[in-house]
């Protein structure tokens, strides 16, 4: 009996540790691909240094006071959430450090995207500082408690549904980047989110591109994840100080909500990869595709209820502040 070498392609033999080899190589080509597109940009270029003046404390200048703030309260709550979710990269790197590994184009990107991801941090600090946008000390003591909380990723146990995450979570936080700019009420803030934006959709496109190329080596796992994933989504601020009633506010104001959850961020990623198209597979992929299809399904209806029940409170509070 002759035994031939088995090249096993079946569910049982991806791992997560071949999965990664086995995408080296379209790591390597988005990567000089993401290179190439990836313009550099100057952070204190998009600071207004000359608002800035000194505090209280050390250098004995002016307490931190609301009215100072140009911005609207929804873009202080948003601005807020959108810099400790930045803050929390040391978190974040390790999580994708340990799951892609510092070797060869995956540690390469590993280190690029940290590097992208802390100038992110860095310009929204110094803006919301050189502004007086929102409170430096209650900002600082949020910062300490976020970064010391952590953030653990749901998704550690799996290669695949790391990268699906982050694709999704890319586009998240570029749509809540850029809706942050457009109602913070201040032209100079709008330009900084969309510049942090434009990065934050590159990391979309690279992650979405490497979720295309999982889809095709391994589907049936590849649309497991999708599904497990897209089911159970939680932003990566999840855990901060006030986020639920900070979320509320987010939701209500129209920065981010189901609706847009699933519109701009949810929908757009499984068109493009063509999710709901993808044939051959076999009874878990199937079954993970149907499953993901009504899940948009009963995602859309609940969006539409959120709509109905935010244009009535809305309507609600115009009714009241008419009155007044
Ligand atoms: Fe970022
Ligand atoms: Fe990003």
């Amino acid at each position: 009996m002759t035994i031939a070498p088995v090249q096993r392609t079946g569910s049982t033999a991806w791992t997560d540790a071949r999965l990664i080899l086995a995408l080296e190589e379209v790591v390597e080509q988005e990567l000089n691909r993401h290179l190439k597109v990836a313009k550099e940009w100057m952070p204190h270029e998009y600071i207004p240094w000359s608002q800035g003046r000194d505090f209280d404390g050390v250098l004995g200048g002016e307490a931190w006071a609301v009215e100072q703030s140009q911005v609207t309260q929804l873009g202080r709550v948003s601005l807020v959430v959108n810099l400790l979710t930045e803050d929390n990269l040391p978190s974040y790197h390790h999580e994708i450090a340990t799951m892609f590994g510092r070797e060869g184009a995956w540690g390469t990107w590993v280190h690029r995207w940290t590097a992208e991801e802390g100038r992110h941090g860095i310009a929204l600090r110094d803006y919301l500082l050189a502004t007086r946008a929102v409170d430096p000390v209650a900002l600082e003591r949020a910062r300490m408690d976020h970064m010391s909380a952590g953030f653990e990723s749901d998704n550690a146990h799996s290669m695949l549904q790391s990268v699906a995450y982050v694709a999704f979570q890319e586009l998240a936080t570029r749509i809540s980047h850029r809706n942050t700019g457009h109602f913070a009420g201040d032209p100079l803030c709008e330009q900084l989110l969309a510049k942090i934006a434009n990065d934050e959709n590159l990391h979309m496109v690279f992650y979405r591109n490497l979720l295309r190329a999982a889809l095709e080596l391994a589907p049936d796992q590849a649309m497991a994840a999708i599904r497990d994933v897209v089911t159970e989504f939680r932003m990566p601020g999840h855990g901060m100080p006030g986020f639920e009633r900070a979320a509320a506010q987010i939701a209500l104001g129209g920065v981010y909500n189901l609706r847009i959850h699933h519109d701009d961020v949810l929908q757009p990623v499984l068109r493009h990869l063509k999710v709901m198209e993808v044939d051959g597979l076999g009874p878990d992929g199937r079954q993970a595709q149907e499953e993901l299809g009504l899940f948009m399904v009963g995602l859309d209806a609940q969006a539409t209820r959120f709509d109905e029940r935010q244009a009535a409170l809305l309507a609600r509070r115009a009714a009241n502040a008419a009155r007044k």
